[in-house]
């Protein structure tokens, strides 16, 4: 096998997306389409990854980081010039280099391979990427002869007629010979409708000079995608999710409704998993076995245990172990960490705080900043105060305690373990184990009053 390379055409300023954000960074299922493209062609093994830059891109690099190196084309002057922006850190090397665009995400890791193989197999200086097109509008055409050699491509915009209706289009991914490419690149001229230096070009410049060209056809076609505006984004999305939902579901898990559930792609699910419709997970995610999510529930970086329960809830970077039961409408917020067996009703927000065993909160509560042990019943409507306006404060309640309704516990504060809270206290002062703490008004009734005062009120009128 020949020594692989990378070039990924990320600098075009993606006008036709109307937007702040730079074209190859909108994210498919919430990972920008560039860092789909990088993962792919990574997969088959590269010795050096280049992605060409321009403006905005810093962006570009903090995404990718350490994965690629980069090169700046200043001016978006065409694909061609954006491939000789590579010349510097790649022109010396022997081997094949792929050229693919940041604009393309869907296709796989299964096809680049392919593509180079096809191409060291036929021995060509330069292979591309086509496949046949429903509606070829916007993509460069395959110019093939009479003996159904490839000729040349040609853009949309510079074709006549008969060229319009060829199906066969450039995907915009290549293999070259490193050093025919950068040697064919030298004479593209930017003499075409757009006035770009199309790296198209450098097709027919090879056949001119009697290399071998060839094309491998790729069978399906929903892979091709390029992305050049919102509508094309949707599309990409949809396709991505079907192909990443059909994975999970071949795997062993149930989605119930495929079209209303988003999968991010690096999350894991094991078998027997149900998810429910309107569900989204995200992030670094693991759903284990049985585990039941949505419907219209939301998971971001959540480890979520065996046998866990969650409806209708949002839950971030938090750890949630097995036989967990959470909502309807609960939030989990970033760091939590909830132990095996816990219930977390509707209305309960958590936020960094640790949650033991068989805790239960089950209606209306805030627990933030807290340290809660095992066995712990939360009652209804009970508050962590954790904030004072500037300093976030520790509350610990010890295995086995009991809290009562609506009670206030201004942190920091520790409820000994199996104490009990009566029902509407204020806590301000660490309970001892074993206590019961009552922090609040006493009662006082008096007797016939009510009617004394509305005789009252009546003679008053
Ligand atoms: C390009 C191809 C077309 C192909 C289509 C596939 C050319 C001339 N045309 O057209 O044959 O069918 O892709 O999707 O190659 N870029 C730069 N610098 C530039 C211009 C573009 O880095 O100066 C990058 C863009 O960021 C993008 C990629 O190159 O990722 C393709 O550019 P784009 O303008 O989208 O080309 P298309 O018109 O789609
Ligand atoms: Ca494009």
């Amino acid at each position: 096998m020949k020594k692989r390379y990378a070039i990924i055409l990320a600098a075009g300023q993606g006008t036709r997306m109307k937007s702040k954000l730079y074209k190859v960074l909108h994210p498919v299922l919430g990972k920008p389409m560039v860092q789909h493209v990088l993962e792919q062609v990574k997969a088959v093994g590269l010795e050096e990854v280049v992605t060409v830059v321009g403006f905005g891109s810093d962006k570009v690099k903090e995404h990718l980081g350490n994965d690629s190196k980069f090169a700046l084309q200043e001016e978006q002057l065409g694909t061609g010039h954006a491939v000789m922006q590579a010349e510097e850190l790649l022109m010396d090397k022997e081997g094949t280099t792929i050229v693919v665009c940041g604009d393309t995400p869907l296709i796989t890791k299964e096809t680049f391979e392919q593509l180079f193989e096809h191409h060291e197999k036929e021995g060509s200086k330069a292979t591309i990427l086509t496949a046949k097109a429903p509606n070829p509008f916007g993509y460069g055409r395959v110019i093939r002869n009479e003996q159904n050699e490839v000729e040349r491509i040609v853009e949309q915009k510079d074709a006549s007629p008969e060229e319009l209706q060829v199906d066969e289009i450039n995907t915009g991914t290549f293999c070259f010979d490193n050093k025919a490419l950068f040697g064919a690149l030298k004479d593209v001229s930017n003499d075409n409708s757009q006035g770009e230096y199309y790296l198209t070009d450098v097709i027919e410049i090879l056949k001119e000079k009697s290399e071998k060209v060839s094309a491998y056809t790729m069978p399906n076609f929903d892979e091709t995608l390029g992305v050049n505006d919102r509508v094309a984004l949707a599309q990409a999305e949809k396709t991505m999710k079907r192909r990443i939902n059909e994975y999970h579901m071949r795997n062993g898990v149930s989605i119930i409704d495929p079209e209303n559930t988003y999968i991010q792609p690096d999350v894991v699910i094991e078998s027997d998993v149900v998810i429910y419709p309107g569900t989204i997970i995200g992030g670094k995610s693991i759903i284990r076995e049985n585990a039941i999510i949505g419907p219209n529930s939301e998971i971001h970086n959540c480890e979520v245990g065996e046998n866990t329960v969650i409806k209708q809830s949002v839950a971030t970077d938090s750890k949630i172990g097995a036989r967990v039961n959470i909502g309807p409408f609960a939030h989990i917020r970033p760091d939590a960490n909830i132990g095996d067996g816990a219930k977390i009703g509707n209305f309960v927000e958590i936020k960094k705080a640790e949650l033991g065993e068989g805790s239960k909160v089950s209606h209306l509560s805030y627990i933030g900043d807290a340290k809660v042990g095992s066995n712990v019943n939360i009652g209804c409507g009970t508050i962590t105060v954790n904030y004072d306006g500037k300093n976030k404060y520790l509350t610990t309640i010890e295995d086995d305690a009991f809290i009562g309704c609506n009670s206030n516990l201004i942190a920091p504060v520790t409820i000994g373990k199996g104490s009990y809270v009566a029902a509407g206290s204020t806590i301000t002062k660490d309970v001892p184990s074993d206590a019961l703490s009552v922090a609040r008004a006493r009662q006082s009734n008096k007797e016939g009053y009510a009617s004394r005062l509305k005789n009252r009120l009546k003679e008053r009128k």
